[in-house]
């Protein structure tokens, strides 16, 4: 009799482990939200900031009939919130890094260092500006190797473009003190990361500009937007030039082309009231959208830690991550796409459309050697301008194909991303945790 019991028992425990993959009963069957973090929290603030633009008819921030000044109220809450001295708000985080790399007088004869985990805007701001970019491999925190950093810094590296890739910073501090050390500039992309910190200090703090974006996927959104963060009032001047017409404003916000020293080419990156609105809205609840996004990520992180074969992506400050993402790795390619197949297959997944539980592989323009651009050597003009500057003949031989970042390519091809939504309730964290575990179990062992 008992023997029958335990039998029965078994079949059961067999068949509630076995995987949805496999013809068993998925974890879950509802999809789970959206990634999108601020867009979960878009609300009545938001509607009345952004009323109170329409109703003033003021949608520019420089002057107009009764302006709202709602671009301006961002910046200064923004140097209250994370400390820095000047922030300036622009219409995306690819033009603030075109206007960083342009402020910091980069071009022709120039290189700049950049990782292989990034964004394909940080490359087309340093091929725009007619420098060179030059690769730097990535260490077990998924952001530069500090020792890759120094190796790389050459003859004509004049900055270090380092991403704070998917919501944490890596080893920033110790990049900072070897920019400092070698006389190189070091701009900070925190586009994924706003609201991250190390210890006490705000990402953007560590760099001579820091810059943000606030396009629908990051922390906190406004569609598109970005800001730009700095701590020199000279470099700031030009900062404040280039996203504009090429010139500071007056206070009455006219142009002033009068200061020699401040006479550029602009970039018309400038931020409406409208996008303000949005965005000083969304800023005010940053620390409750990281915060949940961090809380919901460390608790699925720590439920899952310790199995065998599954490993974790390094954070030197877990307290200062933002948390949109959680990345591990497996132990082979072949692995990390079976697991991911059988996690879809046990419900953790978003709606049709949502990037929420893929393979590093299918993270498209995040990774160097999928920039068709950068392994090409593209140009927008028809001399094949930078690639083709007799100055810029120092980088001939740079390589931007698979293969020369070994570190970027394991973690490409063994590397797992989910993405943590900022509204999942807690059946959702038990669902995932019980997916992964469920899946481990019946593909690691
Ligand atoms: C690391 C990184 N840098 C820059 C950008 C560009 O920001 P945006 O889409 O606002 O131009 C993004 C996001 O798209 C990004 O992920």
């Amino acid at each position: 009799m008992t023997a029958d019991v335990s039998n029965v028992e078994d079949v059961r425990h067999a068949l509630a482990n076995r995987l949805a993959i496999d013809g068993g009963e998925p974890v879950r069957t509802t999809p789970l939200p959206w990634e999108l973090p601020g867009a979960h929290w878009i609300g009545e603030e938001e509607r009345e900031l952004v009323e109170r633009v329409v109703l003033a008819r003021s949608p520019f921030r420089f002057y107009g009939l009764d302006p709202q000044h709602m671009v301006d109220t961002l910046e200064r809450e923004w140097c209250e919130a994370y400390g820095h001295k000047h922030a300036l708000a622009v219409s995306s985080g690819t033009a603030a890094l075109a206007v960083a790399v342009a402020a910091l007088g980069i071009g022709p004869g120039d290189e700049v260092l950049i990782p292989g985990y990034l964004w394909v805007s940080c490359v087309s701001a340093v091929v725009r500006n007619g420098a060179i970019p030059r690769l730097v491999d990535m260490d077990a925190t998924y952001c530069m190797d500090p020792e890759d950093v120094a190796r790389k810094i050459g003859p004509h590296t004049r900055a270090v473009l380092c991403v704070h890739m998917s919501g944490a910073p890596g080893h920033i501090a110790r990049i900072a003190g070897i920019c400092k050390a070698r006389g190189v500039s070091l701009i900070e992309d925190c586009a994924q990361a706003a609201g991250a910190r190390v210890k006490d200090t705000a990402v953007g703090r560590f760099g001579d500009i820091g810059i943000f974006s606030f396009q629908l996927n990051k922390n906190m959104t406004s569609g598109d937007g970005g800001m730009i963060v700095c701590e020199d009032d000279a470099l700031f001047r030009r900062i404040v030039a280039l996203h504009d017409l090429g010139y500071p404003r007056t206070p009455a916000g006219r142009l002033d082309v009068s200061d020699a020293q401040c006479q550029l080419w602009g970039m018309g990156a400038r931020m409406s009231e409208l996008a303000g609105a949005m965005a000083l809205a969304q800023s005010r609840k940053l620390p409750a959208i990281t915060g949940a996004m961090r809380g919901a990520k460390w608790a699925i992180r720590k439920a899952v830690e310790g199995i065998a074969g599954l490993t974790f992506r390094e954070v030197p400050d877990p307290d200062g991550d933002t948390g949109p993402t959680l990345l591990m790795l497996l132990p082979d390619g072949e692995t990390a796409s079976a697991f991911i197949a059988a996690l879809r297959a046990e419900g953790i997944a978003g709606p049709p459309g949502s990037l929420s539980c893929i393979t590093m592989r299918e993270w498209g323009l995040h990774w160097y050697f999928n920039i068709p651009s950068l392994v090409n050597r593209r140009s927008n003009a028809r001399d094949g301008f930078p690639w083709s500057h007799p100055s810029n003949a120092f980088a001939a031989d740079y390589d931007y194909g698979h293969g020369a970042l070994p570190v970027c390519d394991d973690v490409h091809a063994r590397g797992v991303l989910l993405t943590i939504s900022s509204n999942l309730a807690e059946q959702d964290i038990r669902d995932i945790v019980h997916a992964i575990r469920k899946v481990a179990a019946g593909l690691l062992r």
